[in-house]
């Protein structure tokens, strides 16, 4: 592979690389088109369908689509019935949903810091923030990467705490050759437009018990027996317990359910981007003291994020500046919860050393089924050319 041979290009001749872009063709108009002509409401054959497919995936006992990860996190602790009074444990290296989701049900969420390995969340830090009033752990797999699961399981074994899992980067990634999502209580995915399987805005709650799938079910129909009905275990549905609209269309699951006839070419073309990446980034890493992601033998990747860690946050600025400039869309990611204006107004400060240091040297690089192996082949080069 000829990376360095590839020419210094000017941003006037060419097309910005775009940092991400769901693949949707033919295939997905035609789901829809069909959906608008047979079922549209939430919870219909179309959408059974993909909550099958994702349930046999993941080997679930149920999977419930949701309106987004968001929602399903939601869903996932108000039918675990977490509440006011209780404290739930999370990263503050992740996106928002993660610790709205307990504020949402009246619990308070508690940040820990992240491993460096995995950017998920660390065990020895977790043990740290664990008070009487934690009833919950939400590890965030982040990039499709799961944290030390077998420690985090065992800490919520021994206190007896639930453990909701925010695999919304997830899907298609398993630790020890189990499936993200199916290692906790509850595994909530998201399909938002930047994920590897995607309708623009959705998600999925994914649980191995069958009770709480079905307080889960209740929840997710406003709180109503609406689904047994439609099953024939009712004669008529009514408001059993609180709720809320939480499930998703069939117009959008019809989108999904074209999704996954694609996902293994969706995988097949991330992991070869990543592999480019990694041919063409690693030794120039190494040398300037860049980080890539770890390959860790015991988690299966979904190349979700290829992301460097740059020595400190100046290099990453100014290597981000200079992508930009030359029309490469390379992006930073999350701005710590505990240093966010709404973290800071929770109260206590924490500590989250790791967290702060990795928020402002990452810089994530473009990856998407879109991106042809010309793309790869320049974005490569300009990391290279602006330096570290
Ligand atoms: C770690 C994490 N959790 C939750 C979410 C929320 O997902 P959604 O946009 O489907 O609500 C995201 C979205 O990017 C995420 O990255």
């Amino acid at each position: 592979m000829h990376l360095l041979a590839s020419p210094r290009m000017t941003t006037a001749a060419l097309k910005p690389v775009r940092f991400h872009s769901p693949w949707y063709d033919e295939r997905e108009l035609a789901a829809v088109r069909a959906a608008l002509e047979t079922h549209t409401a939430g919870d219909g054959p179309i959408g059974r369908k993909v909550e099958r497919r994702l349930g046999e995936m993941l080997g679930a006992h149920r999977v419930l689509l949701t309106t987004s990860c968001t929602h399903a996190l939601e869903l996932a602790l108000l039918a675990l019935g977490i509440g006011p009074g209780q404290e739930v444990i999370c990263p503050s290296f992740t996106f928002v949903s993660s610790a709205n989701a307990a504020l949402r049900v009246g619990a308070r969420p508690v940040f820990a810091d992240i491993e460096e390995r995995t950017l998920g969340l660390d065990p020895e830090d977790v043990e740290r923030r664990l008070s009487p009033r934690t009833a919950a752990l939400v590890p965030v797999h982040y990039a499709g990467v799961a944290p030390d699961m077998e420690a985090l399981l065992e800490i919520a074994r021994r206190r007896g705490l639930r453990v909701v899992e925010d695999a919304a980067q997830g899907l298609s990634a398993s630790y020890r050759g189990r499936p993200l999502g199916m290692l906790g209580d509850a595994g909530c995915f998201s399909f938002h437009e930047t994920k590897n399987v995607s309708c623009g805005e959705g998600g999925a709650l994914a649980i191995t018990d069958p009770e709480l799938a079905l307080r889960a079910e209740v929840a997710r129909e406003k709180g109503t027996n609406r689904a047994a009905f439609f099953r024939g275990e009712v004669d008529k549905y009514t408001w059993v317990a609180e709720g809320s609209s939480y499930v998703l269309s069939d117009v959008l699951a019809a989108i999904l359910d074209a999704q996954l006839d694609k996902l293994a070419q969706i995988q097949a073309r991330r992991a070869a981007i990543v592999a480019s990446y990694r041919a063409g980034l690693t030794e120039w890493a190494h040398q300037h003291g860049v980080r890539l992601p770890a390959e860790l033998p015991e988690r299966e990747p979904n190349h979700h994020i290829f992301y460097l860690i740059y020595p400190d946050g100046a290099a990453r600025d100014r290597a981000m500046a200079t992508l930009r400039a030359q029309g490469v869309m390379a992006t930073f990611h999350y701005v710590p919860l505990h240093s966010a204006p709404h973290g800071q107004s929770l109260g206590a400060q924490p500590q989250l050393p790791v967290t702060d240091r990795v928020a402002h040297s990452l810089l994530r690089l473009p990856l998407h089924p879109r991106l042809a192996e010309d793309d790869v082949l320049r974005v490569v080069d300009a990391v290279r050319q602006a330096g570290a």
